[in-house]
């Protein structure tokens, strides 16, 4: 086992109070706990102790000669990012498509012509899970890169059975191979295949009484999601397949009112769906619904802002008492970005939302929203040591220095994985 760490002196720790067994709501989301001289002591892969450095040592005294000591003067440290919402395993881009885009066709438009998720799922079917691995090795990598330490990563461009285990089986491989802890969905409801274009249901059956059976059986996931759009899966549709889901224990979520307002949000409150995500064009009663029942509101601004359209309001979310999350949902599609950094800037510049909300957005309410509230997402003794040193004396600088990747150390389980913005390759 590893030798401890003691990470010494953060100009700033940041860390929330109080917030294991729930998401942040409201004001709650501003509440930071931001101590200067902090450090941390991590053992076993576990946070044993957080707090002032002179406290710290004294506790720890006859035993710093054992740690590897960090020296964080300077330095912002925060929880580990968790990114609750990614495509991560897939084959290939599709740059032409944004081209097309950028020439004035709609997602929808591509999406409904044999290209968008279409041509992705053809790629991917293609792919053997070597290849799929290998893409997603180098993506992780990246994720880390940016401070990212547990992260979702939902199957859905394999859309018959055989093939979205073999998407599901890459990312179990992946969990086992890279420091990432990944939480695994299933998403066989993503589109509706080509040869089932004029008989859906036939389709909504397959996945709720073959893929799903399946899944669960092999334990392949946890979640269940579903794209619940017009011209994908209505709102009936999604409720018989989140159902199928529950019957087998997966936790479900759902793709909503992300193009046009379709009941989504009312959905997910109605199945006590775990996380709603997208929601550009939810409505008031929806929101009010999710609030009422405590759904973790997803916001993806990294989308709105590659679809060129508005971002939600996350303002308004927060005000109205909905938990929020941020995520990148990465894919190739509408946001091939890895940068939850980024998102978080999106999130004040456009949003509404303040630095302190940002990052509990994309922290522990992006735990909660993949059911890890207990074990990571904040600086708690007892949690697992993932932990980030940002190279800005304080939270609000990493704001305001936009656009920039601001990460210099990262610790996964009490492991220094990435070192002065390089990863730390295990020899
Ligand atoms: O979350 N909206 C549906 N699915 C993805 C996009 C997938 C793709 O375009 O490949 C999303 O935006
Ligand atoms: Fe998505």
């Amino acid at each position: 086992m590893n030798k401890p760490i003691f990470i010494r002196n953060a100009n700033q720790l940041v860390s929330f109070k109080g917030s294991s067994h729930s998401p942040l709501t409201g004001r709650s989301m501003e509440n930071l706990m931001i101590l200067s001289n902090g450090s941390v002591w991590i053992e076993k892969g576990r946070i044993a102790d957080a707090g002032e450095d002179s406290i710290l040592a004294e506790k720890f005294k006859d035993r710093i000669h054992e740690a590897s000591v960090i020296d964080a003067e300077g330095k912002l440290v925060t929880p580990g990012l968790v990114d609750p919402h990614t495509h991560l395993i897939h084959s290939g881009t599709r740059e032409e498509e944004f081209n097309r885009r950028l020439h004035g066709a709609s997602y929808m438009e591509i999406m409904e012509s044999g290209g968008g998720i279409h041509a992705t799922a053809a790629a991917t079917q293609k792919a053997d899970i070597d290849q799929l691995i290998s893409e997603g090795l180098a993506r992780l990598d990246s994720f880390l890169l940016h401070g990212v330490t547990t992260l979702e990563a939902k199957s859905g461009y394999g859309l018959t059975l055989e093939q979205e285990i073999k998407q599901l089986e890459a990312a179990a491989s992946l969990s086992c191979q890279h420091p990432i802890d990944i939480v695994h969905t299933f998403m066989g409801a993503h589109a509706i295949p080509k040869r089932y274009k004029d008989k859906p249901d036939q389709f909504v059956d397959l996945v709720s009484q073959e893929m799903i059976p399946e899944i669960a059986k092999r334990g392949l996931a946890e979640f269940n999601d579903v794209f619940c759009e017009r011209g994908v899966f209505t709102p009936e549709q999604t409720r018989k397949i989140l159902r199928a889901g529950i019957a087998h224990g997966l936790i479900p979520k759902i793709h909503a009112d992300e193009i046009e307002p379709y009941g989504g949000a009312e959905l997910a409150a109605e199945m006590g769906a775990i996380s709603a995500d997208h929601l550009l064009r939810a409505s008031d009663y929806g929101i009010e619904k999710m609030a009422e029942r405590g759904v973790t509101a997803v916001l993806l601004p990294g989308t709105a802002l590659f679809l060129m359209t508005d971002p939600v309001n996350g303002r308004k979310m927060i005000d109205r008492g909905v938990p929020v999350a941020l995520a990148t949902d990465f894919n190739p599609g509408s946001s091939p970005t890895v940068s939850l950094g980024l998102i978080m800037n999106l999130g004040c510049l456009r949003m509404g939302m303040s630095p302190a909300e940002v990052l509990a957005a994309a922290t522990i309410n992006a735990a909660h929203a993949i059911n890890r509230g207990r074990d990571i997402g904040s600086i708690e003794k007892g949690k697992k040591a993932d932990i980030v040193l940002f190279n800005v004396p304080n939270y609000l600088r990493l704001q305001y220095e936009f656009g920039v990747n601001h990460v210099h150390t990262v610790i996964k389980e009490g492991e220094v994985v990435v070192e002065n913005g390089k990863l730390v390759r295990k020899i």
